[in-house]
């Protein structure tokens, strides 16, 4: 074992964590946020995205000892004083998600295109999103999601 500090979402969290261990499960098991899913943890489905200084990544494929020192945000750190982000707002409203299990991995690669180009074309939301698997079939929507956020967002 191995005490580590991570910040997540603008908090330093101090934990105990074994060399193998991954960011997505110390991130649920050891900091109980867990908003980000595992799925496949082998670089496959996306579900475990969360932004690592800014940049998505599956969490399931980093090293937890691996991610002192960055800033890591995951799908909590989106809404701000009890404000939803506009992602999650476009979300709901735009029925983005069916049993939601790959909906925190969506809206943080959302997240992490928004950042980005602010005003992105269908297309370019489909090519952020690739890789993420939606069991569900849900695509059409979450894309619709993230380009109704872009407009939220450029509203506001
Ligand atoms: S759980 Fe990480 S990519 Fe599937
Ligand atoms: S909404 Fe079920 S996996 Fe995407």
């Amino acid at each position: 074992m191995k005490a580590i500090t991570l910040n997540i979402n603008g908090e330093k969290c101090r934990v105990q964590a074994r060399p193998h261990w991954s960011l997505a499960y110390t991130i649920r098991e050891k900091v109980g946020l867990t908003g980000t899913k595992t799925g496949c943890e082998m670089g496959t489905c996306g579900s475990c995205t969360v932004l690592l200084d800014g940049q998505p990544i599956f969490s399931c494929l980093k090293m937890a000892v691996d991610a002192e020192g960055h800033e890591i945000t995951t799908i909590e750190g989106l809404e701000k004083d009890g404000k939803l982000h506009p992602l999650q707002q476009a979300f709901i409203e735009d029925h983005g998600m069916q049993c939601g299990f790959c909906t925190p991995g969506m809206i943080v690669a959302g997240r992490a295109l928004l950042d980005e180009n602010p005003r992105p074309s269908e297309q370019q939301v489909r090519e952020a999103i690739a890789g993420h698997l939606c069991r569900c079939g849900t695509y059409a929507r979450i894309v619709r999601s993230i380009l109704h956020a872009a407009e939220m967002s450029q509203n506001r």
